[in-house]
């Protein structure tokens, strides 16, 4: 099988660090044997450590347990009652690293905090011949769902399994038109998804096609094989369905959720499922988005539609994800007055506290689509009764395709710090998104979720550096405490052996990459501007006249669209009144959102004291030289960073380089042909 990519051996990622920890050369007992502290005990001897002990020992420098464990094995009385002081406050999956005399304690109330505390303690650059005597990590996660979404597909042309959106390779789960659990890949995934507290991964597209619309049914044994590799580092398993699937996979005559056959149908078979699946974690649901049927075909709601299959899970306590994905994907563009901005909100907003507690709500970040640059989605400040999860795309769809360089975390953490009540909601008042998605004692079920860029790529994410967006996801969704800029530093510290001067070039390199994409791409908000289909490269018009609901209204006179309350779309209206009220105003709206919201003129003023026109024209030629800039100081890094690694980047930037250059002139000249208005600078524009 070498050289085959679905079965080669993976990079470690981040975890190249665990391979050169110090606790590798330290006594350490693991104390209890319940499966994630088995886990624990592999996990140890996987990173090379050699002195590990099942058994408490005299002096040993670390001790892994359960308090529980710890207890029944005779610590020391006094370390345990110190360590479960700090027990009382975490939750079934936070820990404690706690150091008490000469000894380092990494205890939990549970096997997945221990499996946690595990890998915290990887993180720790533990350095000399101890650690700082009052060394204390007390942490729980913010979210209880922390979950990846896999658009992989069964079924591809050939043999491997095609990954919708995928840049990095087919798919890690699919082969030959069936799950391959017994790969190595599996487990090494499970683990660096452990490893940044991800704890719940739906494996097949929210798109079920045919294949997958019979994943449950005819293929429940090898689902169980891979919630067994999951279960080992304490992750849940999820599949998407088909809403139709009583019909497609059932026989039955409809899939309407009054039904009582059709409601017995999902209850059937989701009992099955937990027979073969005790902690299977539930359904994700795309329904009456993008053609994919729902309740809407039998006179029903959403509410309906999702209540139905959470009762079928209810039984089992498992969760039914259920997107609000849903606008007008057939929209005529000559009707100004449909706006899918609006969607989400129209559709959801008014079903606020009628779905049953074990429905989440999965809604995307900005109102339209990934979008390099939108706006908040202001449906996130309009469910107070509903559980919610907030979706991002780690995948590179609008960001890049995994060839240009694109920090995702970095704009995550704008959509997390953004205060939906307004822009001058009251201190220690604020309901920001990172609130609103978090629920610190596990009670409630909210979270983060993200779509994977993940693939057999043996880099895992095709460029290697967007290996930090998948970093970065996990530790967004487990923390508020830490900023995008901490995580990356931690993410180059654990994934590069680099001294300080390189780790801060390539810092510097990855940190302004969503600011230098956006500088070359759509202006302004206003998106879309991309190769209709792919998403990749520029068609300043190539949405403009489809039926997907995305148009900029560029003329010879000006440009954006128009969602003010006053005399557009009224999306702005959506927000709370602070919001309402800022981007309702072409004066006070961000400048980095003027087009979503307003139809300006060219010579529109921004704050920045540009026009508009000519902020196109500076911010399209700026992208394009930060972006030499950063083939600059790549080449810098050469012979830092392993070979094969450089080479990689160094080529997925000349790329990207190219792609830049294009969009700087197709978007440069799109412009001066249609407004007739010369660069102030007299570049050169074709
Ligand atoms: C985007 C994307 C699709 C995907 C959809 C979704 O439209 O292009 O590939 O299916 O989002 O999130 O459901």
């Amino acid at each position: 099988m070498s050289g085959d990519p679905f079965f080669a051996t993976s990079d470690p990622c981040w975890l190249a660090s665990a391979l050169r920890h110090p606790v590798r050369e330290r006594t350490v007992d693991v104390l209890g044997d319940g499966p994630l502290t088995r886990t624990v005990a592999g996990e140890l001897e996987a990173i090379g450590a050699q002195r590990v002990s099942r058994s408490l020992r005299p002096g040993s420098d670390v001790v892994f347990g359960t308090i529980d464990a710890l207890r029944e094995a005779g610590v020391d009385p006094s370390a345990v009652a110190a360590l479960t002081e700090r027990c009382v406050d975490i939750t079934g999956e936070g820990f404690v690293l706690h150091a008490v005399g000469e000894t380092l304690y990494v205890t939990a109330n549970g096997g997945r905090g221990l499996l946690y505390g595990f890998f915290r303690l990887l993180r720790e650059p533990l350095l000399g011949d101890g650690w700082d005597a009052g060394l204390e990590i007390v942490e729980s996660p913010v979210r209880p769902i922390r979950m990846l979404d896999h658009w992989d597909n069964m079924n591809a042309d050939g043999p491997m399994g095609s990954v919708e959106r995928g840049y990095a390779g087919p798919s890690i789960f699919f082969r030959d038109g069936r799950i391959v659990a017994d790969t190595g890949r599996l487990v090494d995934y499970a683990r660096l998804l452990a490893s940044i507290g991800i704890n719940a991964v739906a494996i097949n597209n929210v798109n079920v096609h045919a294949t997958e619309a019979r994943l449950l049914v005819d293929h429940l044994a090898d689902l169980t094989d891979v919630a067994a590799v999951f279960r080992r580092y304490g992750i849940a398993l999820f599949v998407s369905v088909d809403f139709a699937a009583p019909l497609q996979v059932g026989g039955l005559a409809t899939a309407d959720p009054a039904a009582p056959a059709v409601q017995a149908w999902w209850a059937e078979l989701t009992a099955l499922v937990y027979r073969a699946i005790p902690d299977f974690g539930g359904y994700v649901v795309k329904a009456d988005s993008e053609g994919r049927p729902g309740p809407f075909a039998y006179g029903r709601g959403h509410a309906d539609g999702a209540n139905l299959l959470a009762r079928a899970l209810r039984p089992f306590d498992g969760t039914l994800f259920w997107r609000c994905f849903v606008y007008d994907s057939q929209q005529d563009w000559r009707d100004r007055s449909t706006d899918r901005a609006r969607a989400a909100h129209d559709h959801f907003a008014p079903l606020d506290g009628t779905f049953d507690d074990n429905v989440v709500l999965q809604v995307k970040a900005g109102p339209m689509d990934f979008q390099v640059r939108e706006p908040v989605s202001p449906l996130l400040g309009a469910l107070e009764a509903t559980n919610l999860v907030v979706e991002m795309q780690i995948t590179q769809e609008y960001t890049g395709h995994q060839i240009d360089l694109f920090y995702l975390p970095r704009t995550w953490e704008e959509v997390l710090r953004f205060d939906l009540d307004g822009p001058e909601a009251p201190p220690g008042g604020e309901r920001t998104v990172a609130a609103v998605t978090a629920s610190p004692d596990g009670a409630r079920r909210v979270g983060m979720v993200a779509v994977s860029n993940v693939g057999v790529d043996p880099s895992w994410t095709g460029h290697p550096l967007a290996q930090a967006n998948l970093y970065g996801f996990g530790r967004l969704a487990w923390s508020n405490e830490v900023s995008s800029s901490e995580i990356l530093d931690e993410w180059i510290r654990l994934t590069f052996d680099v001294p300080d001067p390189e780790a801060r070039a390539l810092h510097e390199v990855i940190w302004q990459s969503p600011v230098v994409y956006e500088e070359y791409t759509a202006p302004l908000g206003v998106g879309w501007m991309v190769t209709p289909h792919v998403h990749y490269g520029p068609s300043v018009d190539g949405y403009e006249y489809s039926r997907w609901g995305t148009y900029h209204f560029a003329d010879h006179a000006g440009i954006g669209v128009d969602r003010t309350v006053a005399t557009g779309t009224g999306f702005a209206g959506q927000y709370a009144p602070g919001w309402a009220d800022c981007y309702e105003s072409p004066e006070r709206c961000p400048d980095e959102l003027l087009l979503f919201f307003h139809h300006v003129p060219y010579g529109h003023v921004l704050h920045s004291g540009s026009t508009v026109l000519q902020h196109i024209y500076d911010s399209h030629f700026r992208g394009v030289e930060r972006v030499e800039a950063m083939v600059r100081t790549w080449g810098s890094l050469r012979g830092s960073v392993p070979a094969a690694v450089h080479a990689e980047v160094a080529s997925r930037l000349d790329r990207q380089l190219v792609n830049a250059r294009d969009w700087r002139d197709q978007v440069c000249t799109y412009f001066y042909r249609s407004s007739g208005i010369p660069d102030e600078r007299g570049r050169r524009i074709y």
